[in-house]
């Protein structure tokens, strides 16, 4: 029988099937990751592979060094994943990959290794969305949230507000209109000289500074649920070098505190006006989602907001904020379940968008 028909039927007889397992592989950036997940929601192993140590040097991610890192790294870190599940290829029930967006050599990487394990191993092949990966980050972190709920996804390249109205239903409700948050806070760090990855770097370094000490302006935008972030990095270079001109030695935990609070007061402002003017009665809950949900002042502005508005927060542990493959595996099991299936023709797509 041929592959696309073999795991055809066996997508239909998983839709009944109590106890659905996925293996998966994330290979969009830096990080070669593969993960075993069961029913969406439950880490069965969970294996990162960073490359931070390759790209360190160049200050940011080289996309050649990182594609033939992936494909040194893959079968590794899938084999390690299945060993820490305590599984073989054949005990899983489907594969699952990222096919965007993310660097297109990276990618694709990961997605002709899928390929051709599903197909050596005869099992259903699920494509998935690496910002639909983010969000579901949350299922595995709290196993009882459900759609709908309003999700602020901030990673690298996007800061969306988005409406998850169902799992694989979202409506776009507001996005940044230059800059990503994560991109504003890697830009933000290399001018304080902090080394890549910046955002972490500026997030430890505030917890040291005085978040009053420079007064950033606030972002306007057209859109009344769009974030900006150009103008605030902008006008943060421009008191860095300022400060450099006069000879003074910088006040960089006090300049890192002080542009963390104006980014994150930008992202809560505009999700706190969203759930106050739409109302919030319709959601479950606010979730945080992306690199940057692992930044420790938007995860106190996002709390003190829901206590305000009284409504459940749900935001990943700090370890599936950032790149992993175990929320591939959780948004596949959605997929896999509506009967979505990627065939071998499954190609990476690099500008790939949630909606
Ligand atoms: O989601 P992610 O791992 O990759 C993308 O899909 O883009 O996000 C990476 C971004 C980077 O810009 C990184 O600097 C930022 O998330 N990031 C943070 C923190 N941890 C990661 N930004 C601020 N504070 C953090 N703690
Ligand atoms: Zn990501």
């Amino acid at each position: 029988m041929n592959y696309e028909l073999n795991s055809r039927r066996q997508a239909e007889e998983l839709r009944n099937k109590e106890t659905v397992r996925i293996l998966s592989l994330e290979t969009s950036c830096d990080e070669t990751a593969a993960a075993v997940i069961e029913n969406g929601r439950k880490i069965l192993s969970n294996v990162v592979f960073s490359q931070i140590d390759l790209h360190e040097l160049y200050g940011g991610v080289v996309p050649e060094i990182a594609s033939r890192a992936h494909m040194e790294a893959c079968d590794r870190v899938v084999d390690q994943a299945l060993r820490e599940a305590g599984m073989s290829l054949q005990d899983v029930d489907a594969l699952a990959v990222t096919k965007g967006p993310g660097l297109v050599g990276a990618l694709l990487t990961g997605v002709n290794c899928m390929k051709g394990l599903a197909f050596a191993a005869g099992k259903p092949l699920v494509g998935v969305n690496h910002i639909e990966g983010h969000v579901s980050a949350n299922y595995l972190s709290h196993p009882d949230l459900e759609p709908p709920f309003l999700c602020l996804v901030v990673s690298g390249g996007h800061s969306h507000l988005v409406e998850v109205s169902d799992y694989g239903t979202y409506h776009l409700l507001g996005q940044t209109v230059d800059d990503a948050a994560g991109e504003a806070f890697d830009k933000a760090a290399r001018a304080l000289g902090l080394p890549y990855p910046g955002g972490p770097r500026i997030d430890k370094l505030a917890e040291e500074g005085n978040p009053e000490a420079f007064t950033l302006p606030s972002p306007k935008t057209d859109g009344r649920y769009d974030y900006s972030f150009s103008g605030l990095k902008t006008a943060f270079m421009n008191t860095v070098h300022t400060l450099e001109q006069r000879g003074e030695t910088l006040p960089k935990a006090d300049l890192a505190a002080s542009f963390r609070r104006a980014v994150c007061r930008e992202l809560t402002n505009k999700a706190r006006l969203l759930l106050e003017e739409r109302g919030h009665e319709g959601y479950n809950g606010f979730a945080l989602a992306g690199g940057v949900s692992a930044n420790r002042e938007l995860r106190r502005m996002s709390a003190a907001m829901c206590e305000d508005l009284k409504i459940p927060l749900f935001m990943p542990e700090l370890h599936l904020c950032t790149d992993n493959g175990a929320m591939i595996g959780s948004a596949a099991y959605y997929r896999l379940k509506n009967g979505e299936l990627a065939g071998l023709d499954l190609n990476a797509m690099p500008a790939l968008r949630l909606v």
